[in-house]
Parts: structure tokens; sequence; C-alpha cells
């Protein structure tokens, strides 16, 4: 067994959160056992891991406290908020019950978890937080009590196949529980895990069985009235009946062969496990890890690690998990595969995207649910004029949208830079509707600009990546992106979920109106296949850094598009400028030929946004205009669109950068994944710290 203090597990539990912290952190929280027996010690804090270690350090006089921890779990967790506003309350671990038999930390989003709610007030469970998180502790408390109730002792992996298959949304978890000392469940669902092995004797090792279980039955548990479906529900002895992964080469791999740590001579050897969502903070400890993967629940216990699978088992699912030794530096690590955050940012929009729609469009009925704003909307809707008002990138997010409101919502809407606002003194209403679209939330001109509207009796929403923020607090309801944190300076992910969140707004805004059904629907059904297309577009990174390659050395770089997609050649050129510190100018099309078409010459690089819509012909016309005035335009258009690629036969010298079709309001958020690329390449070609340009922070509290 590895003895350690409380003190020391506490302190590599906060150690460990610090690594995290580069992730986005709004508060912390730790849990180890408590003073009386069945009970957990839990300490939490809004704010940084460094205030957290001072609150444990205030609250703990560790020599009062029995030293040693034998084989002992403490779990911990740094939150970016998803569900309620950053707090003590809100912070994990969450708890079941005020003695917390079972205490939670959880990465991810359960998306029905007001339904889970409902359940649990209606079991007679009180609730501390506003989280989805909380009714996950409930549930493990609920399905415990209730197989006890039965005569059941159901052992830990069993009881939480029971709670998962409640649960429906993203996760990554971590439970304990004083009804299982020494014992730690974690599992996944679209949400990272891994877990670290350390041994101070070589492992023998290197890989971990996977116990598939025979799932076959179908069980439904009855708690009093209600009816869970619980297809997992099984005794504890059940659980030893495996699926045996036979294989010729080893007839006898029927149990899990290396559940137990062995050391060269085959002798149990003292193992600690580190699990984390984010290698960053394990490597101190280990190199030495396994990636668990969606759906597996790993079960650590008297120094074994299981683990199981919550699925019946299917073909092509991999029987081992490797333990993999890593051979990356920690600042690699937080950036994963990428070399800038930038670049890991652009790369995870695909699950950036997901997550905004996450629990709110029904792709089945074609509906939107936004929860934070559920109460107003018969308000919004009475609006006289919605007001989009942001700065930066978060300005182009609302120019993007503002065609599509205006169809669906038939409501005049104006799009405001908040500094501009500001210094117009814009008249505002008592029955205008004010939208405030901020990744940070402190954006202090973008504060100011809400204050000015609050002071006039307007109903403002928040439009926010970061939960608990001044903007978020301080509009009357709002809805956040998910985007999860977003560090490199320039915004990427952010955009894509702002676009997102406003357009299931508009969505919202129109969902009684019958003459918008066919529209809506289409819209609907084509944001489903979004994060999908994205991660096709993200393919192209191969053809973008060649062009990048030729683009070295420009001064300068126009960005010519119309309707829909003039804020997207807005937006490209401010990535590019902002990175490349490339002069770079986003035109509308339409206004070419009054002025700008003097810049035009053969040697003027232009990217032309020409993928299909109704203005289709009206763009054609202006790239023309750049063509017989011998420019070579690169241009983003539809995949196999038979127009450019006869043009490009006649003229080699047209780049086609091509993408997948969508909805024409939708097709912004495709051709910016391209402009994203090329401006980080342009950056990276030239040297440049991506993530920290020059003059400019992430985010800007000064007016
Ligand atoms: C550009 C960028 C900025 C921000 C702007 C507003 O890449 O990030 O233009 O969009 O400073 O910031 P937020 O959205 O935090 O209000």
């Amino acid at each position: 067994m590895v003895e350690r203090s409380r003190k020391d597990i506490l302190e590599t539990l906060t150690e460990g959160l610090s690594k995290l912290e580069y992730r986005g952190y709004d508060s912390t929280g730790v849990a180890v056992d408590g003073d009386t027996d069945g009970t957990s010690l839990i300490i939490k804090n809004p704010g940084k891991v460094s205030q957290l270690k001072e609150k444990i350090n205030n609250t703990l006089n560790f020599d009062e406290y029995n030293p040693e921890y034998i084989n002992h779990v403490g779990i911990a967790h740094t939150r970016w908020a998803t569900h309620g506003e950053p707090s003590v309350s809100n912070a994990h671990p969450q708890r079941s019950d005020i003695n917390g038999e079972f205490v939670v930390v959880h990465n991810g989003i359960i998306t029905n978890y007001r339904e889970l709610k409902t359940l649990l007030l209606n079991k007679g469970f009180k609730f501390e937080s506003d989280t989805d998180t909380e009714c996950i502790a409930k549930l493990f408390k609920l399905f415990y009590d209730t197989n006890l109730e039965n005569g059941i002792e159901i052992d830990f992996n069993a009881l939480t196949k029971e709670v998962l298959s409640e649960l429906d949304g993203a996760y990554g978890l971590l439970c304990r529980s004083s009804h299982y000392p020494g014992e730690v469940i974690c599992t996944r669902k679209g949400s990272p895990l891994l877990i670290g092995v350390k041994s101070e004797k070589n492992l023998k090792v290197d890989f971990v069985d996977v116990e598939f279980v025979d799932d076959s039955s179908d069980d439904q548990i009855t708690l009093n009235d209600t009816k869970l479906n619980n297809p997992h529900k099984q005794k504890a002895d059940e659980e030893k009946v495996f699926f045996a992964p036979i294989t010729n080469n080893n007839p006898n791999l029927r149990y899990s062969q290396s559940r137990a740590f062995l050391s060269e001579d085959g002798i149990p050897i003292p193992i600690e496990f580190f699990i984390s969502s984010d290698a960053s903070s394990v490597v101190k400890h280990t190199k030495k890890v396994l990636f668990l993967e969606d759906n597996d629940v790993a079960h650590i216990y008297d120094g074994e690690l299981h683990i199981h699978r919550f699925k019946p088992r299917e073909d092509g699912d991999k029987i081992t998990r490797p333990i993999q030794t890593l051979e990356l530096e920690l600042a690699q690590i937080m950036k994963g595969d990428y070399n800038h955050f930038m670049q890991k940012e652009i790369f995870e929009q695909p699950e950036s995207t997901l997550n905004t729609m996450r629990g709110r469009l029904d792709f089945q009925n074609k509906s939107v649910k936004l929860g934070g704003l559920t109460n107003w909307l018969p308000t919004i809707k009475r609006a006289r004029r919605l007001l989009m008002i942001a700065c930066g990138t978060s300005y182009h997010s609302c120019l993007a949208v503002r065609q599509m409101f205006e169809e669906l919502s038939e409501i005049p809407v104006s799009i405001e830079l908040a500094s501009d606002f500001l210094d117009r003194k814009a008249p505002v209403f008592r029955d205008d509707v004010c939208i405030f679209v901020s990744q940070s939330g402190e954006t202090a001109d973008s504060m100011q600009a809400l204050k000015f509207c609050l002071e006039r009796g307007a109903l403002t929403i928040g439009i926010v990546n970061t939960v608990g923020s001044s903007i978020s607090r301080s509009t009357h309801c709002g809805v956040h992106i998910n985007a999860g944190p977003e560090i490199g300076v320039a915004s990427t992910k952010a955009y894509t979920s702002q676009y997102i969140a406003l357009a299931m707004l508009a969505l919202s805004l129109s969902d009684d109106s019958l003459s918008s059904l066919g529209k809506r629907q289409e819209i609907i059904s084509n944001l489903q296949k979004i994060p999908e297309q994205i991660k096709q577009i993200l393919q192209l990174e191969p053809q973008i850094k060649s062009i990048c390659k030729k683009l070295q050395g420009e001064q300068s770089l126009l960005l010519l598009g119309r309707g829909y997609q003039y804020a997207c050649a807005l937006e490209g050129a401010l990535k590019i400028k902002e990175i490349s510190y490339m002069h770079s100018e986003g035109i509308l099309a339409g206004e070419l030929k009054h002025g700008v078409l003097a810049l035009v010459d053969e040697n003027l690089p232009i990217i032309a946004l020409g993928t299909r819509d109704s203005l289709f012909p009206k763009v054609v016309s202006s790239i023309e205009q750049v063509i017989a005035r011998k420019g070579k335009p690169i241009v983003i258009c539809n995949k196999d669109d038979e127009y450019w690629l006869s043009k490009k036969a006649d003229n080699p010298s047209i780049e086609l950068i091509e993408v997948p079709g969508t909805s024409d309001c939708l097709q912004g958020l495709l051709n910016i994944i391209p402009l994203q690329l090329m401006s980080y390449w342009l950056a990276v070609n030239q040297g440049f710290d991506v993530d920290f340009p020059r003059n400019l922070a992430k985010s800007v509290t000064v007016e």
C-alpha cells in the first residue's frame, strides 16, 4: 500500500489543479475523507487554485488529524461553469447529501439534468447548487439506497453503471464514496480521461484488459412511482460474468489478467493512480498513462485497476488499454498535439460547436430550447428593435447573423460596435432588447454599453462564453456559448460558437411563425451537420499551408464578401492582421467599384468568398472585375462547384479552397475555418508568437 498523509494528498491534488488552470477556471474544490466515518471533507472556493490552497491551510490544522491515509482517494476539480454561476455551492466536488456519502467531480454537460433534478426532488433530495453535476452525486445515493433496501450490497462499478444509464450528455467524471473507502470510479463519454500509473518499481504490465460484461439483461428497476430505464442493473456477483475476449494466441484471456500490477518478479507492488482529464497534471508524478475510451468505467480498489464497459461489446471494440509512456514536456501536453493554443482551438471546433448546441437543439423534432431565455422569450418577441452590441470578433458574429434574425424574426435589428455606440450615446428605449455578445464577458466597452442600456430600461441578453463574468451576471438573461476556455488571444472557437448561439436565438424568436417553418427546419438540419463539415474543412490544412507559403512577403491582402459573407471577410481580415501583422481588409464586394478597385493589380492578393447563395451572380461579377485587372484571387467556394472549376481550368493561377455547402445563413460558419487556418500559418511562417500577438490582450478591460 502507498501511504500518504492527508496534507500530502491535498498538496498533490492542488498541485495537479494548478496545472489545469490554463484550461480556464472560475472555481476549484477538493474532497477527501472527513474526520467522522462515512463523511467527506469538501473544501471549495470560487477563484484560483492559489486561493483554494489558502483556504485549505486556513481551514485545516493538519496536526489534529490522523496523518496517515492508507490507500486513500482524494478528488479535485477546476471548474469552467456551464450551469450555474461560479460560487462555492456550484464548485465541484458536488455531494449526494450533507455527509457527502458520494462526491463527484465532472467535466461535460448532462443534458437531461432538469428531468433528473425533478425526479430527485420528488424523491426528497435537497439541492444545494445550480449544477447539472449535483444530480449525478444524488443519483449515486438514490441507487445505492434503493439497492440496499432490496437487500443488495451493490459494488461500486455496478452502481456506477446504474447511474450512467440515466445520464444523457457528455461526461468525464470521478466519484468517491464513504461506502467504498479507498475506491474510486472514473468514467467518460465525450470528455477525455486518462490514468497515470506510478510505481517505485518497474511495472511488468504494459496494458490493462477490458472486462466486458454480459449485458443482455434489460431489467428496469422501479423506484416507487418512477420507472427508470436501467439496462445495466445487476447484482454485484453477476459482475463476474465476462465476455471472453478470446484471441487465438491467448486462449486464456478469459479473465482480466492485469488488474493487479506486478513487478518484474511477479509480485504485486504498491501503485498510485493519478486520474485526470489532462496529462499536464499527471506528468510530474508519472509518464506512464493509459487513456480511457468512451463508455469505459475504471474502478480502482486494493491497488488494482479494472476497466469495465458500460455498453455491450461491439465489433471493433479494443480489448486492452495500453499503458503508454508520455515523452512530452508539460507545455506540449497542455497544447495536445498542437504547437499553439490558437491551432488547438481552431481544431477543437468540431467539438466546441457541438457543445454549443448540446441539449438545446432537438434535431429529431427540429426544435430549440434555450433554458436561460425561456421565461423571457415572450417579452423578447415583442421587442420593437433588437440591438446587438459587441467588439471585435464578437461584433463580427453579430454581423454574420443579422440577416438571419431579420428574415426569421421580422424584428428590426441594428448591430453596434460598443465603443461607437457609447460615443454616440445612441438612443435606447424601454421596448428595445439589447443583446451583448462577448467571449470574456469582461470587455470594458461592452460592459459600459450594457450599463447604458440598463439605465434606459431595456431588456438585456448576454451571449457569453465565461460563466459568472460581469456581462453574464449583469444581463437579465442569456445563453452561455459553452465553447470551453479560449486561451489564444485571437478568438476562433468562440466566434463559431457565438454564431451558433445567436442562430439558435433567432430560431427561438421565430418558433411560432408558420411562414418561416420550412427555413427553420432547414437551418436546424444543417446545424446538425456543421461539426462534421468543420472537421472536413480542417483537413484542408496542408493546402492552406502551401497557399500561405506563396503569400509570404506580401504586405497587403483584401478579402471580398457580400451579404452573409461580408462578416466572414471582416473576421478573416481581423484574424490575419492581428496575428500575422499583415495589412488585410475585409471589403463588401458591392463596394469594390466605389473605390477599392483602384488598389487591384496583378500583385495584390485577394481572397474572395464565392460560395453559393442568392448573391452568387453578384459576387462572381466582382471577382470577374478582379480577374480582368490581372488579379489572381484565392476563392473560397463550394466543393465541386462547376462554375469555379471551369474558371480555374481557364485560368490556373486562380486558387480554389473548396468547402461543403450548407444553408446560406450558416455558410459563414464554414467559410471562416480556412481563413482562421490561413491567419495561423501566415503568422507561423514568419515566426510570430501566435498565442500572444504584440500589443493585444485576451480580455480588454479598459475603455
Ligand atoms: C480578436 C478578438 C477581439 C475580441 C474583442 C472582444 O481575435 O479576440 O477582437 O473579440 O476584444 O472581446 P470579447 O468577445 O471578450 O468581448
